[in-house]
């Protein structure tokens, strides 16, 4: 049995992540590693923590002792790391909690790998990032594996940081390393800070809808489960050492998204056509907001096959709905009681 650490595995994707590898690899036994932060919410894995292939470890990224603790007791054979803070709003207030977690804690991982693997053969450490690294693009152009790095925001100048330590790893120890960086995701579970499920949450309570600058930034929106079976395409398929981009081919200035979301939200809850859309407020603009985010995914297609599956249309209705029909999963974020999950489920168990 293959003994896999996912860190990050309460937070949005990596609960994907968790999901999808615990039902799909019996042979695999799941090490999920979260610090349960704000982020963090193991409401998120009800369906699967009872399966004999899964354990949860609270612990934290950043404290090196604990992480060199775990991989001697665990002897993980690999890792995929998502681990986080992944706001870029909460980055400009506070930088330093990046630095550590996105920073530091990628560190730790990569020195206890290398330190407590014994040799490399059939080993992983694969990290999961953002197409924030690349910078800002204008109006033309696509981000490949071979564009420079420019990160301009906090969040995506830690997350460049530990891509550049993954990849030091790699050529200097030969420490056996996979990255993929990402488009903005979404789907059932995301945090709603993130536009999506906060723009939806906003409409169903009839609260006004902030909408940075003139709403004109564009962003390339992927479902969440076509990036998750990117991530088991890479992880299983992967060549050492290669970094593979992944987006959705999906565009949408942040205006018309939220048009978007506020018909589809106004449709499924019967209100009247076009109601929601009152709500729009222009707000002050984010500091350094990124104008265009556009990934070129060529090399994953053309190398290993994926392809992103849902129709944005589709993902976004079934967004809606899941966070319409969601409520007390929403109203446990909203009054800070998800955070008492793990004390009622698992501190008890010893
Ligand atoms: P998230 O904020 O929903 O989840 C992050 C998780 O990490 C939470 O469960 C949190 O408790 C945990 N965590 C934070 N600090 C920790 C620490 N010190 N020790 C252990 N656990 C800690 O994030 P997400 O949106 O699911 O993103 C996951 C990863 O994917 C991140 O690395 C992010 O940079 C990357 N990514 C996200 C997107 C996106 O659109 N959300 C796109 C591309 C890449
Ligand atoms: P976000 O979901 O925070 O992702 P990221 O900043 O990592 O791309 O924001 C997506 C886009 O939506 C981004 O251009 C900022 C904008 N935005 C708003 O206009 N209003 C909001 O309340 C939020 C959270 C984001």
């Amino acid at each position: 049995m293959k003994s896999i650490l996912i860190t990050g595995g309460a937070g949005f994707i990596g609960s994907h992540v968790v999901r999808l590898f615990v039902n799909l690899y019996s042979d695999y036994h799941i090490y999920n590693l979260d610090l349960l932060t704000y982020a963090g919410n193991l409401e998120n894995l009800k369906d699967i923590e009872s399966f004999p292939n899964y354990t949860f470890l609270k612990g934290d990224i950043t404290d090196a002792a604990f992480i060199d603790a775990i991989f001697k007791k665990y002897q993980f054979d690999a890792v995929i790391h998502l681990a986080a803070e992944s706001h870029v709003d909460r980055s400009i207030m506070d930088p330093a909690a990046f630095v550590k977690t996105n920073v530091l804690g990628t560190l730790n991982l990569l020195n206890a790998s290398r330190s407590i693997w014994s040799n490399f053969e059939n080993k992983r450490f694969y990290h999961i990032s953002t197409d924030e690294v690349y910078g800002t693009l204008g109006e033309e152009g696509y981000f490949t594996e071979n564009t420079n790095y420019d990160p301009r925001s906090p969040y995506s100048a830690s997350k460049a940081s530990s891509d550049h330590l993954v990849r030091s790893f790699y050529h200097t120890y030969q420490l056996p390393v996979l990255i993929s960086n990402c488009s903005n995701n979404y789907g059932p579970y995301q945090f709603p800070e993130k536009l999506i499920p906060l723009i939806i949450h906003n409409i169903k309570h009839n609260k006004p809808l902030p909408v940075y600058g003139k709403g004109e930034n564009i962003r390339d929106w992927l479902w969440v489960g076509d990036h998750v079976n990117a991530i088991d395409i890479i992880f299983h398929r992967g060549i050492i050492g290669e970094t593979y981009n992944i987006g959705g081919s999906n565009e949408w200035k942040n205006i018309d998204l939220v048009e978007k979301l506020c018909d589809i939200t106004d449709a499924a809850l019967q209100r009247k056509a076009g109601s929601s859309r009152n709500l729009i407020h222009f707000v002050k603009d984010r500091a350094g907001h990124d104008l265009r985010y556009a990934i070129d995914s060529a090399k994953l297609q053309n190398t290993l096959g994926w392809k992103a599956s849902m129709n944005f249309e589709e993902g976004l209705k079934q967004t809606v709905a899941w966070y319409l029909n969601h409520e007390t999963w929403l109203s446990h974020i909203m009054d800070g009681s998800y955070t008492a999950y793990y004390d009622s489920q698992y501190s008890k168990r010893g």
